[in-house]
């Protein structure tokens, strides 16, 4: 079947690289995609949210099935097209519709949602500038840290941790009355700070059935040992060491399984991936948000511990047949480093040449940010630039592995964590 995967990221290297392995996979279009995903499949220059121009190419080429990598189609209702067009409606799609997404597009919606369906989650409040004095009251009443959240999305710098009161109350009047992040602030979520440590679980479902994916711990900050502002996420390691049977167990139970069973009881048709994150609170799993995507750079180790046929699972969770799958994993630990451009998270500049990627063998690199020129050159093009993945019997043999492989690939100003998975050692 003619396959259409959606989006440019990272992410989509590893999602198209793994699809185009699939026998059940004829052609496959990546929209816009990247320098890497020109080699698993054909990529067409068209934007991710540029719905009739996405239309024309399933149109034209035939397409039966579509696979969207990032959020913004979905929040803007991109299943809901296709379904509602006659010429399309048959097409499958794999992403929740409007309504599912919302548990991305709106921290309000998703927080309510787990409160009517008991999934444990921060206590919170939602405010709007009509409450802003409430707001104000509230912070007052509540201890420091303080959590402030934009409910839309907002390009992942909606989130505010608040060392103290003033700083609390100044945030609160950039996101509310100076409309930080425009319509995305125009409700805020304020929220308990949990203390614990960070992991990202992945499901594929059908809104009825589920499979649980690896899980896996994504490096946030820009500097080794945590430091410096949040960017995208430099790095990733899967499985992750500390949860284990009995936590993922609990994250089965109370989250999972209620987040499932939310998605029948409320009439939302989910199709797709829902992206938990979670932090481990002295052993107990509480969600700090949902995504109605991959985590990106966790697919980059995600998707290469999924032994399984990938388009088979992703077909059965559009059809509604998940229940006929099961999931095999390879054991090996994966961990990715993701090579960044000098400036990022704040400016940096593209289209700085990329050299010796061939030279690498222990890994496989995926591409992120980058584009192929007229002449054939791999050139940067974004902020995360490409993602080195390695698989090991151990995190430490991995860690080896990819710092010997990352010398060898150059661009100017190529920058990177030396620190993925460093934490999670402990002899493993
Ligand atoms: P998000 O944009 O929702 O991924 O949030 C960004 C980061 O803020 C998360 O990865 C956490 O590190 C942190 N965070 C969000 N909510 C909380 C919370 N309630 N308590 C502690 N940290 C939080
Ligand atoms: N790596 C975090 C994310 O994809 O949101």
């Amino acid at each position: 079947m003619n396959i259409l995967l959606i989006g440019s990221g990272g992410r989509e290297h590893a999602l198209a690289w793994k699809i185009s392995s699939s026998s059940l996979c004829s052609q496959l279009f990546i929209a816009p995609g990247n320098a890497g995903t020109n080699s698993c499949g054909i990529n067409v220059p068209v934007a991710v949210s540029d719905f009739p121009e996405l239309k024309r190419l399933i149109l034209a080429k035939k397409i039966e099935f579509v696979i969207v990598g990032p959020e913004e189609p979905l929040v803007k209702g991109f299943r809901e097209f296709l379904e509602s067009d006659e010429s399309t409606k048959n097409v499958l799609v794999l992403g929740p519709g409007k309504i599912g997404a919302q548990l991305e597009g709106s921290k309000d919606f998703a927080k309510a949602f787990m409160q009517r369906n008991n999934i444990p989650t921060a206590g919170y409040k939602t405010f709007n500038k009509a409450s802003l004095e409430e707001a104000f009251f509230f912070l007052e009443s509540s201890k420091a840290p303080y959590v402030l959240k934009a409910d839309g999305l907002a390009a992942g710098k909606g989130v505010i941790i608040s060392p103290d009161l003033k700083h609390a109350k100044e945030s609160l009047n950039f996101l509310l009355r100076d409309r930080a992040f425009g319509d995305a602030s125009d409700k805020v979520v304020i929220e308990e700070f949990l203390a614990g440590i960070e992991l990202s679980v992945f499901v594929l479902t059908d809104g009825k059935n589920y499979v649980v994916l690896p899980e896996a711990k994504d490096y946030k900050r820009i500097g080794d040992g945590d430091t410096g502002p949040n960017t995208g996420g430099m790095g990733a390691v899967s499985p992750v060491p500390f949860a284990d049977a009995t936590f993922l167990k609990k994250v089965e139970d109370r989250i999972i399984r209620p987040t499932i069973e939310g998605f029948q009881k409320e009439g939302i048709d989910y199709r797709g991936f829902v992206f938990i994150g979670l932090m481990n609170v002295g052993g107990d799993p509480f969600v700090i948000e949902y995504n109605v995507r991959m985590g990106d750079p966790e697919t980059e180790v995600v998707i290469p511990r999924i032994q399984s046929d990938l388009l088979e699972l992703l077909l059965s969770a559009a059809n509604g047949k998940l229940n006929t799958q099961s999931l095999k994993v390879d054991p090996r630990f994966a961990l990715t480093v993701m090579l960044v451009s000098g400036g990022y998270p704040g400016a940096y500049a593209n289209d700085k040449i990329i050299q010796g990627i061939e030279n690498v063998n222990h890994s496989k690199v995926f591409h992120a940010g980058t584009k192929t020129d007229q002449e054939g050159r791999v050139l940067t093009n974004g902020g995360r630039v490409m993602a080195v993945t390695v698989q090991a019997d151990s995190i430490k043999q991995a860690r080896q592995l990819a710092y010997e492989d990352i010398p060898k690939i150059s661009f100017d100003q190529m920058s990177f964590r030396s620190d993925i998975g460093l934490d999670l050692m402990d002899n493993k």
